[in-house]
C-alpha cells in the first residue's frame, strides 16, 4: 500500500484488503476535501482489491453521496429491467437498496448479472446502520470462480443460462414498473435491442426469456468471473411448499422467475445448493458505521444484504453500463 501512502500523506488511513478502507486521520473531514485523492486512491486499488470503504468522512447525505459516486467520470445510471423493488430517493441515480422483507437475507449477486447489460460500477451509501445485523456482505467474484467445481465453471461457460420471467400475473412486479413504462410499445423496443425474446400473454402478463453468460471476463483486469444470478432466480431458491403452490397456481411455464441452462434444459437443484455453499464461504462481513460508503467493481465483488431489525437506510447508485454478448 506504498503508493496509497504517497498519495494522502499524513491525512488519510488506508488499510487494505476487501475492501480497501480509507479513512480520515483526523475527525471532521469531509469526502469533498479530499476528493482527488480518494479518486487516486479509487485508480490505484478499486480493480486489484475489487472494493473500496470510505468511513468516518463528515457530513455525508443522499445528495453528498450523489455527487461523490458521479464524481468517477461516469454518469449515474437508472435501475432499468430491474428484479426487485426499488424506489428512487431524492436526487437523480440514487435508489433506496432493495425493498425486501428486514427479516430476509438477499444471497450475494453481482447486480444485474441476469442481464447482458450490467453496471460496472455500484456504491452504496448507509445513512442509518440498523440496530442489529443489517450487514452488506460482500465476495471476491474471482474468488467464487476458482472455488466452484471446474466442471460446473465448464457447464456455465458453454451452455450459458435463459432466464424466464412471468410479470403481471400479481406475483411479481408488474412489466409497467420493471421497464419503467406504460407503454407496450417501449418495453418492445428495450427487448429487441437487448436480445431479449417477448410475449404478451392472457390479460396484461408479459414473458421474457434472455439468453445470457454464466462466467464473464473483466474488460481491463482479464480476470475470469462467476457473473450469473442462476442461484437467485432457479425455482430452488424458494422452498418447497412455495414452489409447490407456485406451480400449482400458475405453471412451471408461469412461475415469476426462473432460469434453464441455455439450451432449455433443467438445471440441477444440487448443482445450484453446491454453488450457494461456494459463494457461503467466500463471504465477507463488516459492520456497517452510519455514514460509510462502499465502492464496487460490479464484477469482481458480489454483495449481499443480512436481515437486520430496527430502521434501517442504506441506498445505492450505479454507473459505467457495460454490455456483454448478445448471446
Ligand atoms: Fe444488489
Amino acid at each position: 500500500m506504498n503508493q496509497a501512502i504517497d498519495l494522502a500523506p499524513m491525512s488519510l488511513r488506508v488499510e487494505a484488503g476487501l475492501p480497501v478502507r480509507v479513512s480520515p486521520l483526523q475527525a471532521g473531514q469531509t469526502l469533498h476535501e479530499h476528493l482527488p485523492a480518494l479518486q487516486q486512491l479509487t485508480q490505484a486499488h478499486l480493480e486489484s482489491a475489487g472494493g473500496m470503504l470510505f468511513s468516518g468522512f463528515a457530513g455525508i447525505d443522499v445528495g453528498g453521496f450523489q455527487a461523490f459516486a458521479g464524481s468517477f467520470g461516469h454518469p449515474l445510471l437508472s435501475y432499468e429491467f430491474g428484479s426487485t423493488p426499488r424506489s428512487k430517493v431524492g436526487a437523480g441515480g440514487v435508489y433506496t437498496s432493495t425493498e425486501f422483507p428486514a427479516h430476509r437475507a438477499i444471497p450475494l449477486h453481482n447486480e444485474q448479472a441476469y442481464t447482458n447489460e450490467w453496471p460496472m460500477r455500484i456504491w452504496f451509501y448507509c445513512a442509518q446502520a440498523a440496530e442489529q445485523g443489517g450487514e452488506t456482505p460482500i465476495a471476491d467474484s474471482r474468488e467464487v470462480y476458482r472455488r466452484i467445481d471446474p466442471a460446473i465453471r465448464q457447464r456455465f461457460a458453454e451452455k450459458k443460462l435463459l432466464y424466464v420471467r412471468n410479470y403481471g400475473n400479481g406475483l411479481d412486479l408488474p412489466w409497467q414498473q420493471v421497464f419503467n413504462t406504460e407503454e407496450r410499445q417501449q418495453v418492445e423496443r428495450y427487448c429487441r435491442e437487448r436480445g431479449i425474446q417477448y410475449e404478451w400473454l392472457g390479460d396484461d402478463e408479459l414473458r421474457t426469456q434472455q439468453r445470457c453468460q454464466g462466467v464473464a471476463q473483466h474488460p481491463r483486469t482479464g480476470d475470469w468471473v462467476w457473473f450469473n444470478q442462476a442461484h437467485l432466480f432457479h425455482l430452488s431458491s424458494l422452498d418447497a411448499e412455495t414452489q409447490e403452490i407456485l406451480i400449482d397456481s400458475v405453471g412451471l411455464e408461469g412461475v415469476p422467475r426462473n432460469v434453464y441452462y441455455g439450451d432449455g434444459t433443467p438445471i440441477e437443484a444440487s448443482l445450484l445448493d453446491e454453488v450457494r455453499g461456494v459463494l457461503d464461504a467466500c463471504a465477507i462481513r463488516f459492520p456497517w458505521q452510519t455514514g460509510d460508503i462502499l465502492m464496487l467493481d460490479n464484477m469482481l465483488t458480489a454483495h449481499a444484504r443480512d436481515p437486520f431489525k430496527g430502521p434501517r437506510k442504506v441506498v445505492v447508485a450505479m454507473a459505467e453500463g457495460r454490455s456483454g454478448d448478445l448471446l
